[in-house]
């Protein structure tokens, strides 16, 4: 356990979840789960599928379980490995609705009200259902029930986990200390921009997937969108976002080289998709065959988050006996030598 001072006893636990709601792409990749599969030799680590939360998008029965299937493939044949991070279902677990319901009666509303994602999102036009307003407390017990001290994730999760550690503290201070309170961690990809230049989104239609290849990943990549300067004049490395994501990709050295055509003119831009395309190749290629050899082995998929779910879910279970007991949930307190008596 963590105190607020940084103070930590034990090792560090790290903790994600990311949806089940489309393909995971690029910005997914740099901003979570290349630091989700580094951590896992780092601390104890928990990343689970949050599938509870995609329902506030995705309401069709067999769409949500393939797409959690494609989750769960796409983090083993990245590398996850469940004898190192326990990797599981978040509806495995729950108790997180317990918990978040707790957590609600100790939360202003005017803290959900601020949430920029909600705003985002029904503008976007998601429907507004009382869920998807309650998305960030659901969050916070998703973070809070396996008292994590730090979650790897990318910049637009950054006001939801401000609002779990509010949230901790108003329950800390009502029933006394029972959770740490969490940070977050952010990678080199924080912010990966979509082939429009907007943040890549699953739901933006904008998104390169990971694991993409072959002719639909050229027609992706070759559709990034750039200015119209002419082939013969210089271009600004900085503000295009075909160079943005081949940052992602290479070595300094390799980004100065680009720079340096992109600045000397007579460079065109599909030259560097090019150069980019055959970065995506070299880095996720060897990833590919391994998913094939994973879709065609259900069962052992579904083995690791069984296995991954049933111990998630003593570690809540755990938590949610402290909170149950600090609140004023549990079991009555016997007197000693006064056993209830059983007819
Ligand atoms: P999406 O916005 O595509 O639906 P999720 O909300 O499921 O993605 O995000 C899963 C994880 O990936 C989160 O940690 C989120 O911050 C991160 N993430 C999503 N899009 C990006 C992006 N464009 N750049 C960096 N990280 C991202
Ligand atoms: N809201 C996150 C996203 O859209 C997914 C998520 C749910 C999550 N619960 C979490 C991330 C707990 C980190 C910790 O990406």
């Amino acid at each position: 356990m963590a105190d607020d001072s940084g103070k930590q006893k034990g090792p560090m636990r790290f903790l994600s979840g990311v949806q089940p709601s489309g393909r995971l792409h690029l910005g997914n990749y740099f901003g979570a789960l290349r630091q989700h599969i580094s951590l896992q030799d780092e601390g104890e680590a928990f990343y689970f599928i949050a599938n509870y939360h995609a329902m506030t998008t995705v309401n069709d029965r067999e769409l949500l379980e393939r797409q959690t299937l494609d989750v769960a493939l796409d983090y083993l044949a990245l590398g996850l490995d469940p004898q190192k991070a326990v990797f599981f279902r978040q509806s495995d677990v729950p108790e997180v609705a317990e918990l978040a319901w707790v957590l609600s009666t100790v939360t202003a509303k005017g803290l959900l009200d601020r949430a920029t994602s909600y705003k985002d999102k029904v503008q976007r036009g998601i429907s507004a259902s009382v869920g998807l307003y309650y998305y960030p407390m659901l969050m916070a017990a998703d973070i809070l029930i396996y008292r994590s001290n730090i979650v790897p994730v990318g910049e637009d999760q950054i006001q939801h986990i401000e609002m779990t550690r509010d949230m901790a503290q108003f329950f800390n201070n009502t029933y006394g200390e029972v959770f740490p309170l969490p940070k977050p961690r952010l990678d080199i990809g924080a912010k990966v921009p979509g082939i429009d230049g907007q943040k890549m989104s699953k739901s933006y239609d904008n998104a390169i997937d990971i694991f993409q290849e072959g002719k639909a990943l050229k027609k992706r990549v070759m559709s990034i969108v750039t200015d119209s300067t002419p082939l013969e004049e210089p271009k600004d490395p900085d503000v295009c976002n075909v160079f943005a994501i081949y940052k992602l990709f290479s070595t300094e050295p390799e980004q100065e080289e680009l720079a340096a055509k992109y600045c000397a003119g007579n460079f065109g831009y599909g030259t560097a998709k090019q150069l980019l395309l055959e970065k995506i190749d070299e880095m996720f290629g060897p990833y590919r065959e391994e998913r094939r050899r994973l879709e065609n082995d259900p069962a052992y998929v579904e083995s690791v988050l069984a296995e991954g779910g049933a111990c998630a879910r003593a570690e809540a279970q755990a938590t949610m006996k402290l909170v149950r007991e600090a609140s004023g949930l549990g079991k009555m307190p016997v007197p000693a030598g006064k056993m209830i008596s059983t007819p």
